[in-house]
């Protein structure tokens, strides 16, 4: 019997569970009444009277190791059953914290869209360029101020080499490089020696859209504006040209929008108006497609450019551009919705 006992406590020490059912049956199969250790008193009871004195504390230690690790299991396997219940185990264990597009992003993308539906394909230039792309070729007088240090960052004093002061500069590449039908637009960051405060920034960005082609007329242009302005603020809006000057357009115009927010009743934000202005537009100056190449007897095109920033405060209401490059997260995470 002694090793009987020692054989079981042995056996019961290395008992593992890892459901209350088998905890269940580990009980039955050593505790209950037609258990092992029952077994062995029921043998117990035909020992003699020396026997017995020699191992019946033996058998008692034995049924309260038995009973102590029975309930141990059965602990064990609740603790664990609670830890999982009612717990997300596809959950990432340190969630990621997921970023959002840049509001210009979505609104350069969103003009991007309007203007490919059209047949426009995307051409880009550099950012440092010469004088002759952004100002010469775009027919800018010699002493136009534009070509002051005051208005234009000069890299090294240079005055022939500088950060560009409109994406107008990716036309005159576009021209020089292809012969037409040329059906582009040109986004991009652009640079002007301005101090920055809420309503001017040293850089921002542009969007260009050229089209060169025998017998494009102003009709054109102006159908293309309003297509243009419609998807992009809705079909309701109505459009007006004012005549304008551009040293690259004749004849030029700035167009402006029926106000996005009263719907051209008056509010503050067209101060009373009912229109805010959008951008500058006009036909390709003649003098321009001689200086690129083009024979301007034969071709003509229409021009246009916007500040995708100003866009951008036209239909989110961001009016200071400073938000747009301090990265604040806050800001940023307002524009999840515009995904
Ligand atoms: N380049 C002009 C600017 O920076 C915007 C502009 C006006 C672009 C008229 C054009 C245009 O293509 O036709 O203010």
């Amino acid at each position: 019997m002694q090793e009987k006992i020692q054989q079981l406590t042995a056996e019961i020490e290395n008992l593992r569970a890892t459901a209350a059912s088998e905890v269940e049956a580990l009980r039955i199969k050593y505790l209950s009444k037609k258990g092992l250790i029952s077994a062995l008193f029921n043998d117990f009871r035909d020992l003699s009277v020396e026997q017995k004195k020699e191992l019946g504390s033996s058998l008692n230690k034995l049924k309260d190791f038995a009973t102590a690790k029975i309930q141990s299991l059965r602990d064990s396997v609740e603790l664990a059953e609670d830890a999982t219940a009612g717990i997300d185990l596809t959950r990432t264990p340190t969630p990621l914290k997921l970023g959002t597009r840049h509001p210009l992003s979505l609104v350069r993308e969103e003009i991007i869209d309007i203007f490919r539906r059209l047949g426009f394909t995307i051409a880009e230039g550099p950012e440092i360029e010469d004088d002759w792309h952004v100002f010469s070729a775009l027919n800018f007088a010699a002493d136009h101020p534009a070509r002051d240090m005051q208005d234009t960052f000069f890299i090294q004093r240079n005055p022939d080499v500088l950060l560009r002061t409109h994406t107008s500069s990716v036309q005159s590449r576009a021209m020089v490089n292809s012969e037409p039908p040329i059906r582009i637009i040109c986004p991009g960051r652009v640079y002007r020696n301005e101090a920055i405060s809420a309503r001017a920034h040293c850089f921002f960005h542009q969007l260009e859209a050229l089209y060169v082609d025998k017998n494009v007329s102003f009709a054109d242009l102006k159908q293309t504006l309003l297509y243009f302005a419609r998807e992009l603020f809705g079909p309701e809006t109505k459009i007006r040209l004012r005549p304008s000057y551009f040293p690259f357009t004749e004849p030029s115009a700035e167009m402006d929008i029926s106000c996005n927010l009263c719907g051209g009743k008056g509010c503050s934000f067209c101060k009373h108006t009912g229109w805010v202005e959008i951008l500058g537009c006009g036909m390709v100056d003649p003098n321009v497609l001689d200086a690129c190449g083009i024979d301007s007897k034969v071709y003509s095109g229409f021009a246009l450019g916007m500040g995708i920033e100003r866009i951008t405060n036209l239909k989110y209401q961001v009016n200071d551009l400073r938000l747009f490059s301090e990265n604040d997260v806050r800001f940023l995470d307002e524009f999840k919705s515009a995904h």
